[in-house]
């Protein structure tokens, strides 16, 4: 399928009222191969995958592995391996340009300023999620309204100006916390030990802690950072 579809116009509006499920089936129908859900292995990823492999067995995803994720989230990776039998892409940063930033910045350069800290996140997951897209007109992710001060406007289909006008599919964009834990205890899908220990959200093993009862979802993430900074360059949004 060539990207010259995405340039068709899309009724986004007309998404809203659609299920996870329907969305999911007319991603995989109308997008066959090229799209794929891009999965940090959470609890929303898994949920979604899990949705999508009951429509396509041969549904993809693939992973941005920085190099600096919690042995826990590898442990993930593994499960669903086993559990679907599937292909899983793991996508790493090119290491190039990771060997410059460690030989000039030092290894833990994210805590030294924001400049820093985008530094790494650019070239250790924002790259290889460009170069993944290459391989699609359509991608699915795990985001949700609710997570974020910076998502509340989510919507559950978009053109993805920042990354060539693809297509952008937030199947659970409106589902709660409570939606997603009842899918997994339901469907017995794997998920991250570490959200057993009070970790909400969970990217890399260096930015991430765990948070109080109460707290913020996302305290744990960038926690020396505001809340409005809290963003890795995954999710951008032009403005015109
Ligand atoms: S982040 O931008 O702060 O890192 P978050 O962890 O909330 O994002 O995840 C939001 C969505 O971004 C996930 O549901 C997933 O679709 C995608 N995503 C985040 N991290 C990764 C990753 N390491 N690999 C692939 N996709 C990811
Ligand atoms: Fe680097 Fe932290 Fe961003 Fe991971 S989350 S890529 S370690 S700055």
């Amino acid at each position: 399928m060539s990207a010259a579809i995405t340039k068709q116009p899309v009724d986004i509006q007309s998404f809203e009222s659609k299920s996870a499920e329907e969305l999911l089936r007319w991603a995989l129908t109308t997008f066959g191969q090229r799209v794929a859900l891009a999965s940090s292995m959470s609890a929303e990823d898994n949920v979604v995958f899990d949705l999508m492999w009951k429509i396509n067995p041969k549904a993809r995803l693939f992973t941005l592995d920085t190099g600096r994720l919690n042995q826990e989230t590898y442990d993930v990776m593994d499960a669903l391996r086993k559990k679907y039998n599937v292909s899983l892409e793991v996508m790493f940063p090119d290491a190039t340009a990771v060997e410059q930033m460690v030989r000039t910045k030092g290894l833990n350069l994210f805590y030294e300023s924001i400049e820093n800290r985008k530094l790494c996140c650019g070239i250790r997951k924002v790259e290889p999620l460009n170069r993944a897209l290459k391989t699609c007109d359509a991608w699915i992710t795990g985001l949700r309204r609710e997570q974020a001060v910076t998502r509340t406007a989510l919507t559950k289909v978009e053109i993805d100006t920042a990354h060539g006008g693809i297509i952008k599919i937030n199947p659970i964009a409106d589902w709660t916390s409570e939606q997603v834990w009842d899918y997994i205890k339901q469907h017995q899908v794997p998920y991250n030990k570490l959200h057993d220990q009070g970790y909400p959200s969970i990217g890399c093993e260096p930015c991430t802690r765990a948070v109080k009862p109460g707290e913020d979802p996302r305290a744990g993430r960038w926690w020396w950072e505001r809340p409005e900074q809290k963003e890795c360059g995954l999710h951008v949004k032009e403005h015109k």
